[in-house]
């Protein structure tokens, strides 16, 4: 017998508006996420616009990109943004060191990523290169990008094709300082972290909003020295503490588990291992709340995603993985997961948009193909600025595997800024439906991604195997009956309610 489980929507008080930030991507000089996935050039065979390939554009065109973090990763911590700009032909040729020891030619930089930007109508999020850097490169860096004075950096930025200064919406002080960042403890970053602060400055119109890297996985000590060390003030900006969170079924660095053709126990493990990072945020949450009862300083999760083994054959420093029906649920429980704490979750980054790890597109050569978190994300662009509503549930089934269990279900509402109120619900179990009942709603329509296959995904040679198809309940008297089949990510519009 299918569990059922009434959802009770509380418009009367709304939370915080979800920043369409929640929704944001990553792109980071690793394999082929930028150089093939985004970046073809002009001269390529493959269809493109001033040398971005145009079926990748499009398809992000349509999933509504609100946000692009850029260079990295570890990368940024290497980078130097002069390689990156100028003439194409005479961009230095460097080693991209932490992804696969491939020559760097540098030919997507600076102007290359806010025109891309820009194409998709995106805001920027540019990471600076604390590790191997000066406070001298990165305010340079910022100078030449928002800078309108009648400077010779400006007239640089000028004569390579750029009269108007670019947007930098956010501006982060180096990534993973902890790790391939510079092995910094929170205390010593910290402090380089004021001393940059002191010396990055913008125009009024252009000032990003200030990025410092924190911690991972369940550490809070990033968080606790971070917020009690630095407060901000004119001169200190800190408008946000980042975190990475990355989710592998077998919770082991050396042997993640496979993307495709897993066991059903890796099915539960990549669930019950994403479902922790609700207790991270939390936890570093608890840390804000208190240095900042003011709720000046966001958290944002800017990397976050399954990481499986590579795929077999590919070079294990690109970090290309298949992407299945599993990595479209997680996707549903991480977006409900940071609704839930939108008041300070303004912002995450799906780790990456291209090619690497949990991929919106992959692509070979000519060829390219949408994934299942691709569909996740689609489904949910009506939660993007949209106001959070808090649901109760009558009661929460549990999917058990061995001692283990998790709910076997999770469900997200919001009202949309068209004014409809929109729902979204994942039935984490490979067996049985789940039966929704919604009291006072209008309709009930939209999406439903499912499979009978765990591992579906989308291949070159079959590109179609998985996507959403349209769903409708009847709705009778306000009430609405939902089967909510396993293994299934649904996202309906219940009408204006
Ligand atoms: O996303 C891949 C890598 O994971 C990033 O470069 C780094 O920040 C993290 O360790």
């Amino acid at each position: 017998k299918s569990a059922s489980v009434d959802i009770n929507i509380d418009a009367q008080h709304p939370g915080a508006v979800l920043n369409k930030n929640i929704y944001g991507q990553f792109m980071e000089h690793l394999g082929r996420g930028i150089y093939e996935g985004i970046w073809v050039g002009k001269n390529s065979s493959i269809p493109n616009k001033d040398g971005f390939r145009l079926d990748v554009l499009q398809a992000l065109k349509e999933l509504k990109v609100p946000l692009l973090r850029w260079p990295g990763g570890c990368f940024a911590d290497e980078y130097h943004w002069r390689d990156g700009i100028g003439p194409r032909d005479q961009r230095p040729r460097t080693v991209n060191s932490n992804w696969g020891g491939v020559i760097e030619d540098n030919a997507f930089g600076t102007h290359e990523f806010f025109e891309f930007a820009e194409l998709l109508g995106a805001e920027t999020y540019v990471n600076g290169n604390l590790g191997t850097g000066s406070p001298k490169e990165m305010v340079d860096w910022l100078n030449y990008m928002t800078s309108d004075a009648d400077t010779t950096l400006v007239r640089e930025r000028k004569k390579n094709g750029r009269d108007k200064p670019f947007k930098v919406d956010y501006f982060a002080i180096g990534n993973e300082s902890w790790g391939c960042g510079g092995n910094m403890t929170p205390d010593y970053y910290a402090d380089l972290y004021k001393q940059y602060s002191a010396f990055l400055k913008a125009p009024a119109d252009n000032m990003p909003k200030f990025i410092a890297s924190g911690g991972t996985n369940e550490q809070t000590d990033w968080t606790q020295t971070l917020s009690d060390k630095i407060k901000p003030s004119w001169s200190l900006r800190m408008d946000a503490i980042s975190h990475h969170y990355y989710t592998i079924p077998t919770n082991n660095w050396e042997t993640k588990g496979s993307a495709t053709g897993f066991p059903k126990e890796q099915w539960f493990s990549a669930l019950q291992q994403t479902l922790r990072i609700e207790d991270f945020i939390k936890q570093n949450v608890a840390i804000l709340d208190k240095n900042d009862p003011d709720k000046k300083v966001g958290f944002y999760v800017d990397e976050w995603g399954t990481w499986y083994d590579v795929d077999k054959g590919t070079n294990p420093g690109f970090l290309y993985q298949q992407n299945t029906l599993r990595d479209a649920i997680i996707a549903g429980l991480n977006i409900h997961i940071f609704n839930r704490y939108a008041e300070r979750v303004q912002m995450t980054n799906i780790a990456q948009m291209v090619n690497v790890l949990q991929a919106m597109i992959l692509t070979d050569k000519e060829k390219m193909i949408l994934t299942p978190t691709y569909y996740a994300f689609k489904m949910h662009i009506p939660f993007q600025d949209a106001t959070y509503l808090p649901v109760s549930l009558s009661n929460i089934p549990q999917y058990k595997s061995g001692d283990a269990s998790i709910p076997a279900l999770s469900a997200s509402a919001a009202k949309a800024q068209d004014g409809n109120t929109y729902i979204s619900l994942v039935n984490t179990q490979l067996e049985g439906a789940i039966e929704v009942t919604l009291d006072q709603v209008k309709q009930a329509k939209g999406q439903l991604l499912t499979s009978d296959k765990m591992d579906q995904h989308n291949t070159f040679a079959q590109p179609h195997n998985i996507q959403p198809s349209d769903y409708s309940a009847k709705v009778k008297n306000g009430k609405a009956v939902i089967s909510v089949p396993a293994k299934s990510l649904m996202v309906l519009n219940l009408g204006k309610i």
